[in-house]
């Protein structure tokens, strides 16, 4: 079995600006460099010849390249926050990507994703952090933007578990069109 999603990498100038972000908030646990990705598309567990067809898949997507901006931060879990992530400037062009892989991936038998589609760039996750703290962060980098940048592949990870958190693994790369 192979645990994979597929995601957009980000620049790593817009890296170190996230990195940048990151602290303040007691009991959370900061996303690395190299654990910073956009996801489009959750897979979860599967075969190795599953993993396959995804491959095959996603290759046959065509779908322009186009610009992309991180814009203000937020939470996921509302009263006990469990994410803090980094938004996404609404672009039509990431959704029309997304909903290509999702097509592609429906086309090859696995199951629709049910969840709406919420772009963002998870920054910590957390068990138990203090309220007020999640708050003073919300609104400390309510204004944050990355600034344009360029997007022309996604990328199909694999994940693993290691003694730091979640090791993504870049296993393939599908260039979008210029
Ligand atoms: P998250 O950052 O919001 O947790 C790898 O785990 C990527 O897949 C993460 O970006 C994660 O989103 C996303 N993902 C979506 N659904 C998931 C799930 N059910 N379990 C684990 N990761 C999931």
């Amino acid at each position: 079995m192979i645990r994979l999603f597929v995601a957009l990498e980000l620049p790593e100038a817009v890296r170190d600006r996230l990195v940048g972000l990151e602290g303040g908030v007691p009991g959370a646990r900061w996303a690395h460099d190299d654990q910073l990705h956009l996801t489009l598309r959750f897979i979860g567990e599967v075969p190795e010849n599953v993993g396959h067809d995804v491959d095959d898949a996603l290759a046959s997507i065509r779908a322009p390249g186009f610009e992309l901006e991180l814009a203000g931060v937020g939470e996921f879990g509302g009263k006990n926050p469990r994410a803090l992530w980094a938004g996404v400037r609404p672009n039509a062009a990431l959704v029309h990507l997304q909903k290509k892989v999702e097509t592609a991936l429906q086309r090859i038998g696995l199951e629709p994703e049910t969840r709406k589609f919420s772009p963002h760039v998870t920054l910590a996750r957390m068990r138990s952090a203090p309220r007020e703290k999640v708050v003073a962060f919300l609104s400390h980098y309510a204004l944050f933007s990355s600034g344009p940048f360029p997007v022309n592949r996604f990328v199909l990870f694999s994940s693993h578990q290691g003694s730091g958190g979640s090791v993504y693994h870049p296993e393939r790369v599908y260039p979008l069109e210029s």
